[in-house]
């Protein structure tokens, strides 16, 4: 019997091999967009941020990459003068729109020859389907107007590693739009447990919202389904002198404030250390994968807001966990929520003070044992 030797190891001489080449795709594509990245915990105000030009996009714009998303989505905002028009393109990430400011129109297609063309304005919300070329214009020849985009970017850039294939592919989703005439007309499909499938709303700040008792609050919400995406969105409503029950979920759910008046307190679990974010109309803040967080409205209407989140409900992703059905069940059972008679006396106590300071009445004397009721 006869033996080998044997073979040298490739780990023989590890001193001496290169640490291994970590890349993010998706951060070198950024900078090779030449616009600034905001980062940090939220945003003051969408509307007036500073932006600078994004050659590719025909304006000017900005990249927001906020603790909260994880990494996962992130936001482009893009602004275009009076009469001009972003140059076409297409991408294997998915984008929700929402108008921040002006008016205009964009135009959708697989099919150039086939091209849906629809108007919006200050407060529209639409999904561009995967991988279609769109073309945005500002139809004022006097305001400018600003787009606020929700995308995966992140994780589809890095997923594939290879932007040829990302913004360069001619497969058409059919299944997810063909080029139909109406596409972008606002029509939908009204499903059990108030979702509302659709390509296209006219303005989320005004549209109608069933009531919705579980988040607390006074609450009223839509759940949205944009495009056929794998992201979602809702648009949420909450009464005066009163304030949500703590929650959490996954990363990434950019909670754009629409109308009303109020603070967030967001913490880790086990964490007594709270973050308060204060919004008004144009506030951005996106909970950190986990946190608790909780939504109060000190103002003198009801407070709006618009979340475009990570994962839609439509298509089931291993991923999402299956978490988001759990959002609105106590922790006690299991889910993610902490019910007002199980929250810490001390939040309540918060909210109190802060009314006093506006001098607004609390309305929570039904739902929260220690309220006082002043
Ligand atoms: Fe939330």
């Amino acid at each position: 019997m006869t033996t080998t030797a044997r073979p040298a190891s490739v780990w023989d001489n590890r001193e001496s091999l290169d640490a291994l080449p970590v890349t993010d795709v998706y951060k070198d594509w950024q900078q090779s967009e030449g616009v600034p990245v905001l980062t940090g915990f939220y945003i003051q105000d969408l509307k007036t941020v500073e932006l600078a030009p994004w050659p590719r996009k025909g304006g000017s714009g900005l990249f927001v990459n906020l603790e909260g998303a994880g990494g996962q989505n992130d936001m482009h905002v893009v602004e275009l003068a009076p009469g001009h028009a972003s140059d076409p393109e297409r991408h294997l990430y998915e984008e929700m729109v929402y108008v921040v400011d002006g008016r205009g129109s964009t135009s959708v297609w697989y099919d150039e020859r086939r091209k849906q063309t629809f108007e919006w304005g200050p407060g529209s919300l639409f999904g561009i389907p995967l991988n279609a070329s769109y073309r945005h214009f500002n139809t004022s020849g006097v305001n400018a107007t600003r787009l606020a985009s929700v995308t995966n970017a992140p994780t589809i850039l890095n997923l594939f590693h290879n932007n040829d294939f990302v913004f360069n592919n001619p497969y058409a989703f059919t299944d997810r739009f063909a080029d139909e005439e109406g596409a972008f007309n606002g029509s939908g499909t009204a499903y059990r447990g108030r979702q509302w499938e659709t390509n296209f709303i006219a303005d989320v700040r005004g549209v109608d919202l069933p009531e919705w008792s579980d988040r607390g609050g006074g609450g009223r919400v839509m759940l949205v389904e944009l495009a056929s995406n794998s992201m979602g969105a809702h648009i949420s409503q909450f009464q005066v002198g009163m304030y949500k029950k703590a929650h959490r979920h996954g990363a990434g759910a950019h909670v754009i404030i629409l109308a009303g008046e109020g603070f967030s307190l967001l913490w880790e679990q086990g964490d007594a250390e709270q973050r308060r974010c204060d919004w008004r109309p144009g506030t951005v803040v996106v909970p950190p994968e986990d946190w608790l967080h909780q939504h109060f409205n000190t103002g003198v209407r009801p407070a709006r807001y618009l979340a475009l989140r990570m994962h839609g409900k439509r298509f089931i992703q291993p991923a999402n966990r299956g978490g988001e059905d759990a959002i609105a069940i106590s922790g006690k059972l299991g889910g993610w929520q902490i019910e007002y008679e199980d929250e810490d006396p001390q939040i309540h106590a918060i909210f109190e003070s802060e009314l006093a300071r506006h001098g607004a009445t609390c309305r929570m004397a039904s739902l929260v044992p220690w309220c006082t009721g002043g």
